[in-house]
């Protein structure tokens, strides 16, 4: 991927979006993750993260916890953890299992060396300066530490970024519309390694490829409209890119029993 335009990057972590609108509560997140009850295989990602820390004790911060869908998780299989959570967003942070915090992932307020594991889970593309909240979960775990990040690949979903792009064309009057806003781009899986390598001389990537299969436009729709808080910085009218996304979908669905997108998701677990 070509780097990504500077009015990008200042929408992808726009303070005012994130905390005012993207992330102001969880009902957005839900609508994205509620995308993957239609992909095969299915991925436990919670149970994956369990998993992994397993053999950890004492402390582990979830960093841009969101609406604590691993907390949860992590609470229930592993009691003896002590689990916090943290966003930059107070409203998302409601109803999330204590404690938790408001603070930004490039300056947290935890003791170096005080945590045991830290999480950045589908987070770090959202941080401004990513180095240097890379730097932050590096200080705060002990030496023998471990820090599990998570992405989305470039190629994550492309069938929908095309279906916008018809879409969005056919509202412009043009072949092919804008591109919409790509959240993850900032730090994809392929970017991930070299970022995270400034900080851990051990990352273990693990691939999470899938198929999503839907059979009515409605998931689809929900995940596109999650999209909403960007929506000024589409140079496109978005509820009439929407509309036009929902009529394409419904005669590929018609016409084919289904609509496919592939996914690339992956877990990267870093330690020194
Ligand atoms: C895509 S959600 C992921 C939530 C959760 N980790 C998950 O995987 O389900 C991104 C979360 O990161 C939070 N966030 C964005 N920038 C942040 C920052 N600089 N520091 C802390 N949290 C941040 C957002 O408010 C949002 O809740």
């Amino acid at each position: 991927m070509t780097d990504l335009p500077a009015e990008h990057d200042a929408a992808v972590t726009n303070r005012a979006i994130l905390t005012g609108s993207a992330y102001s509560t969880g009902r957005d997140l839900a609508a994205r993750q509620s995308l993957y009850r239609w992909q095969t295989p299915r991925y436990d990602l919670p149970g994956i993260i369990v998993d992994r820390l397993r053999q950890v004790r004492g402390t582990v911060v979830d960093v841009g916890c969101g609406n604590g869908k691993f907390i949860s998780r992590l609470n229930q299989d592993l009691p003896d953890l002590r689990v916090v959570g943290l966003d930059v967003s107070l409203g998302i942070l409601d109803g999330v299992p204590r404690p938790v915090m408001v603070a930004d992932a490039e300056r947290l307020p935890l003791r170096t060396g005080s945590v045991n594991a830290a999480l950045a889970l589908h987070m770090l593309y959202h941080v401004q300066d990513i180095p240097a909240a890379i730097k932050e979960l590096g200080r705060v775990v002990t030496a023998e530490g471990i820090v599990i990040a998570s992405t989305n690949s470039d190629r994550d979903k492309a069938e929908l970024d095309r279906l916008w792009e018809r879409a969005a064309g056919e509202v412009l009057g043009v072949d092919r519309g804008p591109s919409r806003i790509s959240l993850s781009a900032r730090f994809s899986l392929e970017k991930a390694p070299a970022l995270l390598g400034a900080e851990f001389r051990e990352i273990e990537a693990m691939e999470l490829p899938g198929t999503i299969a839907v059979r009515t436009p409605e998931p689809v729709i929900a995940h596109m409209e999650s999209y909403r808080a960007w929506a000024d910085q589409h140079d496109v009218p978005f509820d009439a890119t929407i509309a036009r996304a929902r009529a394409i979908l419904t005669d590929h669905i018609d016409r084919c029993g289904a609509f496919r997108i592939s996914c690339l998701g992956g877990i990267l677990v870093c330690s020194r």
